[in-house]
């Protein structure tokens, strides 16, 4: 196993037919592959850093009719299974006993159906059987500058990824693909492309941060429900970043700072549009443009880059 925490290192990422992952997501990949969906189950798909909390709240609160009280019955990470994770071993815990329980397939095995889980994984590595039984997929997407921002600053606070140097060093590492769970060109026109053959919702984390009443009501509508005016006022009240930012069902602060160092950057760190602006260099912007422009030749997909 590649994990080197105990050593004082930050594990390194191994990789699947080119994509880098978790190195104990490649020790479990076959269990992984062997997945077993179901034609109800609910998957929300994102690349790193694009939302995915966020829309599992609006997600759950939908489910739960806007009974906060029932969104609270547990951190978010347990409400939806994640299904390529596999809790890395730590020193500071009964380490076969949680690297059992911790993985996402068996959490999501265990769990009654309907089901929603939740992936990064693009559509090339994706369990099988999500396509076989025909599948509701939630994408949510974010424009790329963000999302690399965001990234970044997701790398230096959680101890469970390579370290991502120095901002100009990540920009590299970022535009090459050479993150967890590959390339963010790659992933978003994977998902984009085959959204219509799919039963499948794809949202902009920039739509929901300007309309989020509309955009709610969108996945409302996907999900085959039908929720009154005054509960979806009180989800989009109770999922703003500034509500989630305290709650500590969503915030991230139950997990160990030996994993994820909120000391160095908050999880729920700024949750806006534009923050790229504070953070690429004229020249870095210029070069990142000319090759997101080679790399999403052909696509349709448009992104807003700020509010
Ligand atoms: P920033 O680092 O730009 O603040 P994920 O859940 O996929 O890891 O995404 C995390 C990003 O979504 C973080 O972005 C986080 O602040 C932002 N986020 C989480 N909840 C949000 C909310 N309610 N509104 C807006 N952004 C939110």
């Amino acid at each position: 196993m590649a994990l080197t925490t105990d050593l004082g290192r930050r594990p390194q990422l191994r990789e699947v037919a080119g994509i880098p992952l978790q190195a104990t997501t490649v020790d479990n990949w076959s269990q992984i592959q062997n997945f077993e969906a179901k034609p109800d189950d609910l998957l929300i798909c994102t690349y790193p850093k694009s939302g995915t909390t966020w829309i599992q709240e609006i997600v759950d609160m939908i489910e739960q009719n806007g009974d906060m009280e029932k969104c609270q019955r547990a951190i978010i990470q347990h409400r939806h299974p994640f299904i390529e994770w596999a809790r890395p071993p730590h020193p500071s815990v009964l380490r076969w006993f949680l690297l059992a329980y911790f993985k996402g397939v068996e959490k999501a095995r265990a769990m009654p159906s309907p089901r929603t889980l939740r992936t990064h994984l693009p559509t090339q590595l994706l369990p099988p059987s999500f396509w076989k039984n025909n599948c509701k997929f939630l994408y949510v997407a974010r424009n790329a500058k963000d999302c690399m921002v965001s990234y970044y600053h997701f790398q230096r606070m959680n101890q469970m990824l390579p370290d991502p140097g120095t901002w100009e060093e990540y920009f590299e590492t970022f535009v090459s693909g050479k993150v967890c769970w590959g390339s963010w060109y790659d992933h978003v026109k994977g998902w984009w492309e085959i959204k219509d053959r799919y039963q499948m919702l794809f949202l902009h984390y920039e739509d929901i941060k300007k309309d989020p009443k509309h955009e709610i009501q969108k996945v409302m509508q996907f999900m085959g429900r039908n929720l009154n005016e005054t509960i979806l006022d009180k989800i989009v009240q109770e999922t703003s970043f500034e509500k989630m930012k305290e709650n500590p069902m969503t915030n991230r602060s139950a997990v160990p700072t030996s994993i994820l160092d909120q000391s160095i950057s908050p999880f729920m760190r700024k949750g806006t549009v534009g923050d790229w602006k504070n953070h690429f260099t004229v020249a870095q912007n210029e070069r990142f443009d000319k090759i997101y422009r080679k790399k999403m030749e052909g696509t349709s997909i448009d992104f807003c880059m700020e509010l």
